[in-house]
């Protein structure tokens, strides 16, 4: 494969652009070498580069892509709002439409605010709780990835610089799906906890978690937990949205948290996310209550932009028409038994380890020693490149990901498995071009 322009691109972008992306997991430092470092169009499941090299999409814009790129009934629609205008100096008629769309999906919840970014929608559910609890903390877990770049969650990881310990003390975390860890939280800080946020569930929900692969269970004895409290719920299906469920695991464990936070998959890659709650929470941004004091909520110039909402409303309207669900989650389990038989035909069972979440399977990459080692995570995705698939240790599926785009993975996947046996017997360091991808959240470049 040929990565001339990548290379190339790669010289001129950082010295452009900070980081060289706009999300730090794009970045160089999260691919191998022999990557593309820039991508100029992408159709269905599949993408080009900059070489004109065609791979298939494994990570669908970050899990946002949930149909496929440059999906045509969202475009329709996208258009349609293109040529009437996208901002105004009032609310287009649009935000109407979406709000009494949204909601319907969501029946646990009354009233909905738009956003450009997940983290605007995360970051507005913590204001909310405090305002709402008069209280100032925060907890969520600290073993989960991500929940917001602003100062109360980077506070809280190793790249917390520029973020004054003031803040950070404002933030306390717990071992997702622990009660017990929960418990001993709110022990700690009694009367002091304003809101507990987080993921539903994660790839690796399963026996072996503390919720013992019942999410659910875990969920609905947490949101108890946190109302004895005198706390507020948030559950963020940033990533779960549209993929767990419909709309997420919000309806798929009947949970009924106070707020709960939308992005990635819900616009297919158009950038729509919102915050939507109880009533009583969310009113306290409103300008509509005489004599209540107002929390200045979301208040963006780009919020309420109309073909973001647009692309949506046309998302919306496929997953309802279309059983996307049923489609992604089978996908997803096409991708688990076929992978898993590869596995054990190449004797790599301790190696690579498949999780059992069908709606958006992940891997792990282990050494010799049976540790989950960066290095041959990295010389994975170079020989899954090599082999024409763009591929970040996860597999979500889109609307787009068909049988030829399931056997495009699985032929790549066995071609890497056989480099990566050989690599176990030597040093993935023997096989691979460059060096291993580094955490997102370290301290030192
Ligand atoms: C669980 C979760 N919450 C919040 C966010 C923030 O979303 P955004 O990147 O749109 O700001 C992310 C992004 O990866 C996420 O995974």
């Amino acid at each position: 494969m040929d990565f001339r322009n990548s290379i190339k691109y790669r010289e001129v972008i950082h010295k452009l652009v900070p980081g060289g992306a706009h999300t730090y997991s794009k970045g160089d430092d999260q691919f191998p070498e022999l990557a593309p470092a820039a991508i100029e169009r992408g159709k269905g499941a599949w993408l080009w580069d900059i070489d004109g090299n065609k791979f298939l999409d494994c990570s669908m814009g970050l899990t946002s892509v949930s149909l496929g790129h440059a999906f045509e009934p969202v475009l329709d629609r996208v258009k349609i709002e293109l040529d009437k205008g996208v901002n105004f100096q009032r609310p287009s008629v649009i935000e109407k439409e979406m709000g009494e769309t949204f909601l319907e999906l969501v029946p646990q919840h009354d009233m909905i605010k738009f956003a450009k970014n997940g983290s605007i929608v995360t970051t507005a559910a913590v204001k909310l709780a405090r305002a709402f609890t008069k209280r100032k903390l925060i907890a969520f877990p600290g073993d989960h990835p991500f929940y917001s770049y602003d100062d109360w969650f980077i506070g809280k990881t190793a790249c917390d610089r520029g973020v004054p310990d003031e803040t950070k003390e404002l933030s306390v975390t717990f071992k997702s799906c622990d009660i017990n860890s929960l418990k001993a939280l709110f022990e700690k800080y009694p009367g002091q906890i304003a809101g507990v946020i987080t993921e539903p569930e994660k790839n690796f929900c399963n026996k072996n978690c503390a919720c013992g692969g019942e999410p659910g269970t875990f969920l609905k004895a947490a949101i108890e937990l946190v109302h004895q409290n005198g706390a507020l719920f948030i559950l963020d299906e940033m990533i779960t949205g549209f993929k767990t469920g419909f709309p997420g695991s919000i309806a798929k464990y009947g949970l009924e948290p106070d707020m709960a936070t939308w992005g990635k998959g819900i616009a297919n890659g158009f950038s729509f996310c919102a915050l939507t709650g109880k009533r009583a929470v969310m009113e306290l941004g409103s300008i509509d209550i005489p004599g209540q004091e107002k929390v200045f909520l979301i208040s963006t110039t780009h919020g309420g932009e109309t073909h973001g909402i647009g692309a949506c409303l046309a998302t919306i309207d496929f997953f309802k028409k279309n059983e996307v669900i049923k489609k992604l989650q089978e996908t997803g389990k096409t991708i688990i038994e076929k992978c898993r038989v590869i596995i054990k035909n190449a004797d790599l069972n301790d190696y690579i380890i498949v999780s059992d979440s069908e709606w958006m399977p992940a891997f792990v990459f282990k050494n010799r020693n049976g540790t989950a080692d960066m290095g041959y995570r990295t010389l994975f995705m170079q020989e899954m490149i090599k082999n024409g698939v763009l591929f970040q240790g996860i597999f979500t599926c889109s609307f787009s990901h068909n049988l030829d785009e399931i056997n495009a993975f699985t032929s790549a996947f066995k071609k890497a498995s056989d480099v990566y046996k050989q690599a176990l017997e030597n040093s993935y360091k023997d096989y691979l071009v460059g060096n291993a991808t580094k955490p997102v959240f370290r301290k030192i470049v």
